[in-house]
């Protein structure tokens, strides 16, 4: 794997914060596979200065992790210093504000998208982490609005004064959470008005996805998040010109190893609840039978699962299905 810079740049293809699941077992996954950029999920800076314990399955880096962010969500400049003052410092490369997250618990007490709304505010909160952070400091907004780029520019441009190494931006306001088309010209203004790197995020599913969002964005690097749940090859798709969809075996033996590393970070009961949602992905979308699927759902026990893995390793998935079209192959539809 090639050395990675401290920030991702030019035709990086990053791995997003996604709460629930970018987890160090995911992570390892995409890494597997060629990905050399990743976050960690959101980390709520009162939490962490609060000591909430599950932030200690959330802070782990791999031994064999090239570059990692972490990202934190907060609205007070002070809470997200004293955050970072307890993050140990070694651990990451970047530290990311999240200012994107639209769910109503976060955006009522002004943190995610309702913080990238508030121009001044986010500003002074990147400002309290350029002070304290060794490390460059990142920031991820949504645009601002889908039809009209000066807000987005605004924001960008509030942010980048304010200390920012670097800004992702996904191409879709609050109001659509993650649906509908991606606001590509608005990325691209945000682009020409920054000098420093902006990588474009939303709908890069595979390649044809990736490449339509590269260029009417006319970012070179780009984020994905959704297309990477099940599909840690999603990089080296992205990345190697021969690659060739996993073949059925290779789909079950990294299941497993994925697994395996959930029940190491978790222990087994936790694991295999969080694991359902994980296997489902990966099989979803590739011609396994729908019982097999619904069997996951249920799932508590590593002796299930490994039961599950003999049963789908011999009936594999339908004699109709198409690998090289397999999963999530949606046209990316832009504005
Ligand atoms: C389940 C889920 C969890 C997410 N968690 C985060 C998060 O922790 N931090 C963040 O900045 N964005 C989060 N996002 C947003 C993604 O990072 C990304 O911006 C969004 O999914 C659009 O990219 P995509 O179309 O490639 O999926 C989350 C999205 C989903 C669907």
């Amino acid at each position: 794997m090639p050395e990675p810079s401290p920030l991702p740049m030019s035709d990086a293809v990053v791995l997003a914060p996604l709460s629930g699941y970018t987890d160090l077992p995911f992570r390892t996954a995409c890494r597997r596979h060629g990905c050399l950029y990743a976050f960690t999920p959101l980390l709520d800076a009162a939490s962490l200065v609060h000591e909430n314990p599950r932030n200690k399955q959330i802070l782990p880096r791999g031994e064999h992790e090239p570059w990692l962010g972490v990202q934190l969500l907060g609205d007070s400049p002070e809470i997200l210093r004293a955050a970072c003052e307890l993050l140990p410092r070694d651990t990451y490369d970047i530290v990311d504000l999240n200012l994107g997250c639209p769910v109503r618990k976060v955006t009522r007490r002004g943190a995610g998208a309702a913080l990238g709304a508030d121009r001044e505010r986010a500003c002074r909160c990147v400002e309290a982490l350029v002070e304290v952070c060794e490390c460059p400091v990142t920031a991820k907004i949504r645009v601002q609005a889908m039809d009209t780029p000066e807000t987005t520019v605004e924001l960008a441009r509030g942010l980048e004064a304010a200390g920012i190494a670097a800004l992702v931006v996904h191409g879709r306001v609050m109001e659509r959470f993650y649906s509908g088309p991606v606001a590509c010209s608005v990325i691209r203004e945000a682009r020409r008005a920054l000098r420093i790197p902006v990588l474009a995020n939303g709908g890069a599913f595979c390649r044809e996805s990736a490449s339509v969002l590269r260029t009417a964005s006319g970012c070179a690097g780009i984020m994905v998040a959704r297309g990477a749940i099940g599909n840690p090859w999603l990089f080296s798709e992205l990345g190697d010109p021969a690659f060739t969809p996993p073949g059925h075996e290779e789909l079950c033996a990294e299941v497993e190893l994925h697994v395996e590393g959930m029940v190491r970070l978790y222990g087994e009961d936790v694991a295999m609840r969080n694991a359902r949602k994980i296997i489902l992905a990966y099989l979803t979308g590739r011609g396994y039978r729908r019982c097999r699927r619904r069997a996951v759902t249920s799932i508590s026990t590593w002796a299930e699962f490994e039961d599950l893995m003999v049963t789908l390793r011999q009936e594999g998935p339908s004699a109709h299905y198409d690998a090289a079209k397999s999963p999530k192959r949606d046209v990316l539809e832009v504005c």
